[in-house]
């Protein structure tokens, strides 16, 4: 075959075809045809806002590590739920902030703590948005550890599934129609199906943070939540990030306790997660874009290193692709705004 610059290469799709040339350009000439055949679109629906909750009244304390994202008061909070409602964004997801904190968490299952009275704001204005809480209790202990600790110090697994029961439970009557489970504790998804049913909680539903790495990239999510650990780190129950089979172990665990939706976290460095969920699994798979994702693509805008819309999009959009239908995400409003400006 004689080497010819002038047009594109010729292939043989059988071996009846007359060879044709491959122009794959042709769909790609217009935005109408480039939309026509666009495989990926996001939707308002499919997003989640994470929101920081914290006591007092008319309060708005930015989070210096996360552009645009601030601590809201009660008040506050229910503004910007109704404010993502009309976005069309599909759920939000409370972290709270609690008063006071101690060795066993209590201010998570605190029937008059601060995002259960959140949840009741938002229920009793019947909002069109799903309200999910982040059942865990690094924001409420003093030592900043994910459940109650043994003599030794390490999380003790076994006590810690009460505890994450009754935070659920709480949660569930204060109003959230999904709990999140993301302590890494084993047996919780478990423990709290059994919980919620035994107190009458049929319905709540369960996303469980299955496949949950010990990630750097929750760095700025801890300043904002105020939950570093004390002392150690998370290695000892979040998952080495060196690891994809266990992830898939950990999610048909969950499958088989009860769980209603995987979450997979975080997103854009778990993507071959996130595609493996998809193809294995038939429950919804969600992704959480967490703090330090957000963090990098808010910090290269700020700079104009990075057209941060765009690369966002971008983003949101890699995650959708290989996967997920649910993305928990810094920028859902954002999004929820493009899109409509879009149109
Ligand atoms: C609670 C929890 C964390 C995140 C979500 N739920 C912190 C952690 O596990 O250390 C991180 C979210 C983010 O970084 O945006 N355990």
């Amino acid at each position: 075959m004689s080497l010819n610059l002038d047009a594109p290469p010729t292939f043989a799709i059988d071996d009846t075809a007359p060879s044709l040339p491959v122009r794959m350009r042709r769909l790609r000439r217009t935005p109408a045809l480039r939309a026509l055949v666009r495989e990926t679109r996001l939707h308002p629906a499919m997003l989640v806002a994470p929101l920081f909750v914290r006591p007092g009244s008319s309060v708005r304390e930015p989070i210096a590590s996360m552009p645009g994202q601030a601590r809201l008061s009660p008040d506050l909070a229910v503004q910007e739920v109704t404010r993502l409602a009309e976005l069309g964004v599909g759920g939000v997801i409370l972290f709270g902030l609690p008063e006071s904190k101690d060795a066993l968490g209590s201010g998570a299952s605190d029937d008059d703590g601060i995002v259960q009275d959140v949840f009741r704001r938002i229920r009793a204005l019947d909002l069109p948005i799903v309200t999910i809480a982040d059942t865990c209790l690094c924001e409420y202990t003093d030592h900043g550890h994910c459940g109650p600790l043994a003599p030794d110090g390490s999380v003790d697994n076994d006590a810690a599934l009460g505890r994450l029961a009754d935070v659920a439970v709480s949660q569930a009557r204060a109003g959230a129609d999904i709990v999140a489970p993301s302590a890494m504790i084993d047996g919780q998804v478990a423990a709290i199906r059994a919980a919620l049913d035994a107190a009458g909680f049929k319905k709540t539903a369960i996303m469980a943070y299955a496949a949950k790495h010990a990630s750097a990239f929750y760095g700025p999510f801890r300043e904002a939540a105020d939950s570093a650990p004390a002392f150690g780190d998370r290695q000892s129950y979040q998952m080495d990030p060196a690891n994809g089979r266990e992830a898939l172990r950990e999610m048909a665990l969950d499958v088989a306790e009860g769980a209603d939706i995987l979450l997979v976290k975080p997103a854009l460095p778990g993507l071959d997660l996130i595609a493996a969920a998809r193809a294995r699994f038939d429950l919804p798979i969600a992704a959480y874009q967490v703090s330090g994702e957000y963090a990098m693509l808010a910090a290269a805008a700020e700079r104009g290193w990075l057209d941060g819309p765009r690369a966002t999009t971008e983003a949101v959009t890699a995650i959708v692709r290989a996967g997920a239908g649910i993305v928990i995400t810094y920028a859902a409003a954002d999004l929820a705004t493009w899109l409509r400006d879009e149109r």
